[in-house]
């Protein structure tokens, strides 16, 4: 298995259980999310709602939790939303840590394309969500979160090159 971490924090972001696609000249990945119900096990174990056990299955259903299961796996923690300028600000400061950090190669592609990158998500800002990793570092990749036209399950947006992988 693969595990995906903020190469800048060390928190665990993504893993290859969920796949990904590579957008905006691979600066971006693209990830589908999902919401998923938790604590809801043997709800559907044959009791009758009308018998006796109708007051307990209500219990059950009390403790049952919608969640987005990469929220949930990976304990993302979600941020206020930025506005352009915060937005703006939070960009140059992450570009600022994590390029030092790139091989040489990857640098000059981030240069090249990161500004595109950037655009694009400039143009879905009032849509995105923010999340960052469990740790909240200050410093930490954001990882944004959308719902495109029509959907219902939230699709992700990860900074490919400030992820890690590893093996595990
Ligand atoms: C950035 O986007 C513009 C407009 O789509 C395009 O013309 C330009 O070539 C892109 N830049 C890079 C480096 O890909």
């Amino acid at each position: 298995m693969l595990v995906y971490q903020d190469l800048l924090t060390g928190d665990e972001l993504l893993s290859d259980s969920f796949p990904y696609k590579e957008i905006e000249n691979c600066m971006l990945w693209e990830v589908q999310g999902k919401w998923v119900v938790h604590g809801a096990i043997n709800v559907d174990i044959g009791a009758n709602p009308s018998a006796e056990g109708g007051h307990e299955d209500e219990g059950v259903d009390d403790q049952s939790v919608k969640v987005v299961d990469i929220v949930d796996t990976f304990r993302l923690q979600e941020q206020p939303s930025f506005n352009k300028k915060e937005f703006v600000t939070f960009m140059k400061r992450y570009i600022k840590n994590l390029t030092p950090k790139l091989e040489h190669e990857k640098q000059e592609l981030f240069k090249k394309h990161i500004e595109n990158a950037t655009k694009f998500l400039l143009s879905k800002l009032n849509d995105l969500q923010f999340f960052v990793g469990e740790s909240m570092h200050d410093d930490g990749a954001t990882v944004f979160a959308y719902y495109k036209e029509g959907a219902t399950d939230p699709t992700f947006l990860y900074f490919a090159y400030g992820l890690k992988e590893i093996k595990c």
